[in-house]
């Protein structure tokens, strides 16, 4: 008899439980593994080596999960997963069902405060068939606390040309009507070059519960993250501008863009408190040896050693990493005025594929 062959779950499982042991997650992680299969869904018992059952956008690879470490100043780091589930007949509307499902199930278990999500869910779901996704879950794991739960809804769940419109709305419905008018001004003037890509929401119930609007700016330079960034207290110009230039540019980002994004923490109902900046570093160099180099310079110069990234990294993989490209999806920055500087690493499962090297251009 043979084995029988691994599957997504048994992949996923394994570098859940060893990001845990190398982040120190004790319980939290345990409590994450145990609900790792309802979070997959369909996909969980798919055998490696087939190909994803559902093309997911979650990862370049269609893996239906992707890891990031999130370190800020004085706290212990994170460890996150983002995820879409994965329904029996997968489409973007069953997908997005089974997560809603699921997350009313789980509601007391996680003391889920659903109550601004079904504020806004009718402008986003059930939404367009050929949405790239319509819901995905976040699960934010730190020692010691109960599994954190965030969704991510699709401002072009209803076609991207409404984009701006739903954003507003779903804004008014959680009581930050006037942070539309700040974004318009400030973040949203490229016309189609700046589009709204994630409109997220924390499920916890505490006074740190927090709103994002993320926006995609097409071709946009540091220069134009700055200006996006310019209007929030506290964030350094000069911070954003050599995050940027560790991509190696600071003019065009013409691949895959720039993202933003905006965190309202109440009781600041105008504006943002928190501005980050992602950059798809996977897109601007050659491979992961040397997306791994710039990550670890972006960590040493806003304070953070690297060794817990190369830890994490072994945890993903043992190939060499300039045999591949996208392990180290993005890097962001977070800034503002109540923290010092954090850093999130993106870090990519490769359950179905690894990608190749880049030709840059
Ligand atoms: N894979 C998609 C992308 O790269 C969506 C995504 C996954 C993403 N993780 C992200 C986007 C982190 C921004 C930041 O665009």
């Amino acid at each position: 008899m043979t084995a029988p062959s691994p599957t997504v779950f048994d992949h996923l499982a394994g570098q859940l439980a060893r990001l845990s042991s190398t982040v120190g997650l004790g319980d939290t992680g345990a409590a994450a593994l145990d609900i790792l299969p309802d979070l997959l869904g369909a996909a969980a018992e798919q055998q490696l080596g087939t190909g994803p059952i559902w093309p997911s956008d979650v990862a370049d690879d269609h893996s239906p999960v992707e890891f990031s470490l999130a370190m800020d100043t004085g706290r212990a780091p994170a460890l996150r997963l983002l995820g879409e589930t994965i329904s029996e007949r997968p489409d973007v509307v069953q997908n997005a069902h089974q997560l809603r499902h699921f997350l009313q199930a789980a509601a007391d278990r996680f003391d889920l405060s659903l109550d601004r999500f079904n504020r806004v869910a009718d402008l986003f779901l059930p939404g367009n068939y050929d949405a790239t996704f319509l819901l995905w879950y976040s699960l934010v794991l730190r020692p010691g606390r109960r599994p954190d739960f965030k969704v991510y809804f699709n401002p072009a769940a209803q076609g991207p040309e409404n984009a701006r419109e739903i954003v507003a709305e779903a804004l008014a419905r959680v009581g930050l009507g006037p942070a539309y008018d700040h974004l318009a001004r400030h973040t949203l003037c490229r016309g189609d070059h700046d589009q709204p890509v994630f409109f997220a929401l924390d499920l916890h119930d505490q006074p740190h519960s927090r709103v994002k609007v993320y926006v995609a700016h097409e071709d946009a330079s540091a220069a134009d993250a700055v200006r996006c960034a310019d209007p929030i207290n506290g964030v350094e110009a000069d911070r954003l501008i050599d995050f940027c230039s560790v991509a190696g540019r600071t003019d065009r980002f013409s691949s895959r863009p720039l993202i933003s994004s905006y965190t309202y923490v109440s009781p600041d109902t105008d504006r943002p408190s928190v501005y980050s900046l992602y950059l798809p570093i996977r897109d601007y160099v050659s491979d992961d040896e040397a997306a791994r180099e710039r990550t670890a310079t972006v960590l040493t110069h806003n304070g953070f050693q690297p060794d817990l990234l190369d830890r994490a990294i072994r945890c993903l993989t043992d190939r060499p990493l300039a045999e591949g490209s996208g392990l180290i999806a993005h890097v962001s920055l977070r800034l503002g005025a109540a923290m010092r500087p954090g850093v999130t690493v993106y870090l990519s499962s490769e359950a179905h594929a690894v990608s190749r090297p880049r030709q840059l251009n």
